[in-house]
């Protein structure tokens, strides 16, 4: 397996995660929330969330794809849809994994406020505030990632380390000139 930069292990991890949940409960009491977690990339860090999370939860899936390889495309796909009936005048969590330019974040935001929940807030693990072109901004986030592809922990590079148990980013290899 190529080289690999840890930049958040699992306890760093970890950690944050409790402190994100316990905010959320700090918010939202005993008052039913929708979390909905985007897929693929959040899936881990939603079950991490919401096992730290001690109030009234349910879970939600959305599907979007806008990425391929390292770059973005800011076309966004929505593969995968949820009904309004579990949205309208509920609590909602978006859970994302990262935060990029915010297309993704954007498309989702509206596509969740068309279905009018009572409150709509946002929780991602990574914000790469420097690459953003969408003026807008996640409520809870994990952490802040500077201009890196990083993977791990649910993030894919063409599909491949989301079962990397912490996140990194790839380490260059020299290419050898003959
Ligand atoms: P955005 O629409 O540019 O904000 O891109 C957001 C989506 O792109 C995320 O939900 C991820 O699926 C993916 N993405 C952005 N940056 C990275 C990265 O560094 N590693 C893996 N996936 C990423
Ligand atoms: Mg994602």
């Amino acid at each position: 397996m190529e080289n690999i930069e840890i930049l958040f292990d699992e306890v760093k991890i970890n950690e944050r995660v409790k402190v994100l949940a316990k905010e959320l409960y700090e918010k939202y009491g005993e008052d039913e929330v929708v979390f909905i977690c985007t897929l693929k990339g959040a899936v881990f860090f939603a079950c991490d969330l919401l096992k730290n999370y001690k109030g009234d939860a349910r879970m939600e899936f959305l599907r979007v794809s806008s990425y391929h390889g390292t770059e973005t495309t800011g076309k966004i796909e929505l593969n995968l849809s949820i009904s309004k009936e579990n949205i309208q005048g509920k609590h909602v969590v978006i859970i994302e994994d990262i935060v990029d330019t915010g297309h993704t974040l954007a498309f989702l935001n509206e596509y969740i406020s068309d279905m009018q929940p009572a409150t709509l807030e946002i929780c991602t693990l990574l914000d790469k505030k420097i690459k953003r072109v969408v003026d807008i901004d996640p409520t809870y986030s994990g952490f802040v990632v500077d201009d890196l592809f990083v993977i791990g922990y649910g993030l894919d590079y063409d599909q491949k380390y989301r079962n990397l148990p912490y996140i990194g980013v790839l380490k260059k290899t020299k290419k050898i000139s003959k």
